[in-house]
């Protein structure tokens, strides 16, 4: 390799060449007429204006069973249910960057959010999406819009995705509020596609993340027999010693 294309790659700059996919996942059962569904898009818009390509979800137009806590993933790797949850699994793995969105019910993600994020158990434990980026955007009507990005946050460092600062809004009844976010929605989404790009680092969450992996690293060592294969990525990522 040439010295120009170290330093680029060292840079980043390939980065910027190769495609970048951001995949956006919502949780409102309200389709067309959701608001976080808007500003999901909006986030996507944002990212595809810098170069990205971009695809959008809809949690509650798949059909995703609530994990039954059968253990079948943790002892075979294979999920006992055939169902949307891995079209949309195998779109997370392909992408770049993940944008939650979810409005607020009763101070939390809505039903269709958390069973899907339930059937991310796996994934957490063997940390899959490990090195991608995520962001959060929630409506509420009032209370709760913070808490659930936080709570969003959360999940994707439990994931091993670096999370950037999301969006929350009252909607209140201000059928204007949604609106008076969108250029805020517009530069998170290209502020996501730069920080793959550049493989921006967030030290404080990379720590966290690090803690969760050793903490997930002991169920990989116990599952070692039946699960050769990922104790070996472990191992060769340098995760496990
Ligand atoms: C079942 C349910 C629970 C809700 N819980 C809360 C709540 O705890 N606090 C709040 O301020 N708004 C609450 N809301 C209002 C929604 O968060 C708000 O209308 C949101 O913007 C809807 O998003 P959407 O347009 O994307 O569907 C609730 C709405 C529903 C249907």
């Amino acid at each position: 390799m040439e010295g120009g294309a170290v330093t680029a790659r060292v840079l980043g700059m390939d980065r910027e060449r190769k495609e970048l996919k951001i995949l956006g996942i919502h949780g409102s059962p309200r389709g067309a007429k959701s608001r976080t569904r808007m500003l999901v898009q909006w986030v996507l818009e944002g990212a595809e204006a810098t170069g990205a390509t971009t695809e959008l979800m809809d949690l509650a137009s798949l059909r995703i069973e609530a994990c039954n806590a059968c253990e079948s993933c943790s002892l075979t790797g294979q999920c006992v249910y055939n169902d949307d949850f891995f079209l949309l699994y195998e779109r997370m793995i392909a992408a770049d960057g993940i944008v939650l969105g979810s409005p607020v019910y009763i101070d939390n993600v809505t039903g269709q959010m958390k069973v899907f994020i339930d059937r991310l158990a796996d994934a957490i434990h063997y940390q899959t999406l490990s090195g991608k980026y995520g962001c959060a955007v929630t409506t509420t009507w009032s209370s709760g819009g913070e808490d659930v990005v936080l709570y969003l946050n959360h999940v994707f460092n439990y994931l091993g995705i670096l999370a950037l600062k999301g969006i929350s809004v009252a909607i209140e009844d201000d059928p204007e509020a949604i609106y008076r976010e969108e250029e805020k929605a517009l530069k998170l989404g290209a502020r996501l596609a730069g920080a793959i790009r550049m493989q921006e680092k967030f030290p404080g969450q990379a720590s966290i993340i690090e803690e969760n992996r050793s903490f997930f690293a002991r169920i990989v060592e116990q599952n070692r027999e039946w699960r050769p294969d990922e104790y070996k990525e472990w191992v060769r990522k340098g995760w496990i010693n």
